[in-house]
Order: structure tokens, then sequence, then C-alpha cells
């Protein structure tokens, strides 16, 4: 193939060309149809910010605001930051617009992060996701991670865990810091060598993280679930019960506890054990109920969650889910008198509803049949001399064993149909 070409998509993103690309449209078309249904409506976001946005929100001392965020000022001086996450602009979005409450609202958006690259980790990542205002009611994080445990169903994807754990809130959150805090400096020889020094700071964080070290001198600290004030309790059994009641599978984890600052009360995971352990979380949330005050707004509650579409599909891979191409073509029209028929013909059956394609450039019959063959398209429609002086066209399936028809013109899309195309643009 000669040498590499000069320029090549910047380490740690990824090209989706087609037909690989016809899943994330499959994936795309599902998630809106699953959360469309329970009321969630498409926001759009810019895809930078403020920086403000996410030191703010995300929280100065998270390891995605201090180590993984692309920021850059641009030529006016703003300081300015790609987003690497979706739930802070929207909050910011919901606090300029102020939408009515409850809002609810999913998005598909890129995510910028400067990890390092690795199967399943990436610079640019995609998240779908949702985020609900305005409802402190443990109903809706029932619904909240119901939506996320049908929408791996209805993907197809069968070995998908949840994790769930509440962070508490400030009343209770503070005291149990603290607690946390004495446990660990008792232990602090047998720390990471990164959180031997830093635990302090954020105690937390030691729970996350996962080095062996740390979940050994772990083991037995002290449960946030344990050390709940009776608000958060209530709300925290009212989620599981609710989790219960339809059917949807968990295991309570303590140490659950997420990379960014804004969580408050119900966190989440799902972890694609069809995947290795490094990269298995297909998607989290949970609630942020200070999220939308720290950004200047009126104290609002919210949840949410976002999951990587990247991730989504290595797991399906892993798992044999949605393996077909997706939507295909119906026909493929074949002109062998200059192409103007051909164009005329498309034209015809895509305003029809019918996917249709073609060849250009005034190739021979036999060049034409193999790119029809190559397209993967149910029918060929071919129109030669003969075809065009009778008014006809003559439609040859390239599935199956069906005899080839000349049908004519004004009845060309339904005998398409006929021939079993048509129904690969269906929506799921
Ligand atoms: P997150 O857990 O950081 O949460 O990201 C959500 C999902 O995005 C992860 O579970 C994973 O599937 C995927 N992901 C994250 N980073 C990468 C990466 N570098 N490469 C590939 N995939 C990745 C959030 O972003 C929160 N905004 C979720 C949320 C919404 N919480 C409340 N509302």
């Amino acid at each position: 193939m000669g040498s590499p070409p000069r320029f090549q998509a910047p380490t740690g993103t990824l090209d989706v060309l087609p037909p690989a690309s016809a899943r994330w449209e499959e994936l795309l078309a599902l998630f809106a149809i699953t959360v469309g249904r329970a009321g969630y409506g498409l926001v759009i976001n810019p895809m930078f910010e403020d920086i403000g946005v996410f030191l703010r929100g995300i929280g100065e001392g998270s390891e995605v605001v201090t180590k993984e965020m692309y920021e850059f000022r641009d030529k006016g001086d703003r300081h300015l930051a790609l987003r690497p996450e979706g739930t802070a602009s929207v909050a910011r979005a919901f606090i300029q617009h102020r939408p009515a409450l409850p809002f609810k609202a999913w998005y598909a958006t890129p995510a910028f992060r400067y990890e390092r690259p690795q199967a399943g980790r990436y610079r640019q990542h995609h998240q779908i996701g949702l985020e609900a205002f305005g409802v402190e009611d443990p109903e809706l994080d029932v619904e909240v991670v119901s939506l996320a445990s049908d929408f791996y169903r209805a993907v197809g994807l069968r070995q998908v865990s949840l994790k769930i754990n509440s962070m508490g809130d400030e009343q209770c959150r503070p005291a149990y810091v603290e607690l946390l805090r004495a446990f660990l400096a008792e232990r602090a020889d047998q720390l990471c060598d990164e959180h031997r020094t830093k635990f302090e700071i954020n105690p937390l964080r030691v729970l996350d993280c996962k080095r062996a070290e740390c979940i050994a001198a772990t083991e037995r600290a002290p449960a946030i679930t344990d050390h709940l004030c009776e608000a958060c309790r209530a709300h925290y059994g009212a989620v599981l019960s609710g989790l219960d009641d339809l059917g949807v599978a968990y295991s309570p984890e303590f140490r659950l506890v997420r990379g960014f600052d804004y969580y408050t009360r119900t966190t989440f995971e799902f972890a694609a054990e069809a995947l290795g352990t490094a990269q298995n979380a297909a998607g989290g949330g949970g609630r942020y109920d200070g999220l939308v005050e720290s950004l200047g707004g009126p104290p609002t509650p919210g949840i949410g969650f976002g999951m990587g579409i990247e991730r989504l599909l290595m797991a399906c891979d892993a798992e044999g889910a949605m393996a077909g191409s997706g939507p295909g073509l119906d026909a493929f029209v074949i002109d062998v008198m200059g192409g103007r028929r051909a164009t005329l013909i498309a034209h015809e059956l895509r305003a029809a509803g019918l996917r249709v394609d073609r060849a250009f450039d005034g190739r021979s019959m036999k060049s034409q049949m193999k790119a029809a063959d190559r397209s993967g398209a149910v029918v060929a429609v071919i129109i030669g001399e003969e075809e065009a002086a009778a008014g006809v066209a003559t439609l040859r399936p390239l599935r199956g064993d069906e005899e080839q028809v000349k049908v004519p013109r004004a009845e060309l899309a339904d005998a398409v149909r006929r021939m079993g195309a048509g129904k690969t643009g269906e929506k799921p």
C-alpha cells in the first residue's frame, strides 16, 4: 500500500466509517426511542464552554479537571475547555434557559479527556446520556436507572451488571469523610504511592483506587451507607425497593465513588461483564442535587447517566449482540445507456421511501452488476434499451433464488417492495 498517509487521526481518537457506522445509527435511534417513551427530549450543547463550568461543576480537585481537560484560550482570550462530559454543560444550559420543571433531556455527544489511550479508552469518546432536573422523588432515580437497564436489554446485551451506592448529602457526608480519613490515617503506610500522601485531601478517592494496595487496605473501611442521615437513608431505601419491584438486579457497593465532585445520594455504574475488568464501565451516573446551585442557578435537584458508545459496541462484539450490519440498500439501479435513466429511477424510488444507489461514469453492464452485488442491495433494477423502449424495468433479485421479472415503470416501487426490499429502513 506504499507509505503511510501523512495525516492520521490524532492519538486516542477514532474514525467510524460506513458500514461500521450503521451500528452507531442503530444505537442512537434505539436510545432516542427508549428514553423518548419516558418523556426525554433531545438537548444539543456546544462542545466547549467557559472553563468555569467544568471547574465549578465537576470539581477543581477531580482527576478529569486536574489532569485530563483540553483547555485553551480563543482569539478573544476567553479561557475555554472542550467538554469532558455532558452533565455540567446541560446544567449550565438549564440555568441559562430556565425550562419548565421537570426538565428531562437526552444527548449524544463527543467527550474529550486527555487520558492514556488503550483499548476502550479514548481521548475523544462518545456518550449517550440523559439528565433530569427538578425532582427529588426517589421514584425518578428508579426511572433513570431502569431506563438505562432497559436500554442495555433493547440493544441485546445480557451480561451487564449494576452496582449502586449512595453518596449521602451535605448533612451526612462530612462526618463520614472524617471517619474514613481517620480509618485511612491508621493504614496510610499500606496505601498505594499516590494515596499514601494524598489520602487526606479527598479520602473518598481512595475507595475508588484500582490499585491492589488500596483495595486491600480499604476492605474493612466504614461503608457510607451505614452512616447516612435519616433523609438519605430513606431515599436510598426507596430507590432499592423500586428497583426490586421492577425486577432490576443490582448489587450495593460502598466503594462506588464516582470521579466527579457533583454527586449526591444515588450513584450507579453498569459493568459489561463480557469485557475485561479494565475498561468494562459501560455507563454510570447518579444524583447531583447541588450542581445547579454550584453553577449559580436556583437550588434544583438533578439526576442522570452517561454511556460510552464505543464501550457499548465493544460489549456488543463480546456478546455477539447487534451483529446485523444495520439498514442496507433496497435497490441498485443499473443503466447501460449513459446513466440519466438511473438518475430518474433512483430519484423516483427514493421519493417512494426506498434506499437506492446506482453506479456512475457509464460503466459496463458487467462492472455495474458487480457493484450491485457488492452493495448488499436486495434487488437490481436493470434498464437497458429494450426495457426503455417498452416502458419497463427488469428486477433481478440479488439474494435468494427468485426469478427476475419485467415490471412497468409505474409499478416499480411496489414491485421492489414485494421482492422483500423496503423493510431495511424501518425504525426498530
Ligand atoms: P463517566 O462515568 O465519566 O460519567 O462516563 C460515562 C461513560 O462514558 C463511562 O461509563 C464509559 O462507558 C464512557 N467513557 C468515559 N470515559 C471514556 C473514555 N476515555 N473512553 C471511552 N469511553 C469512556 C460521566 O461522564 C457523567 N457525566 C455521567 C452522568 C450523567 N452522571 C450524571 N449524569
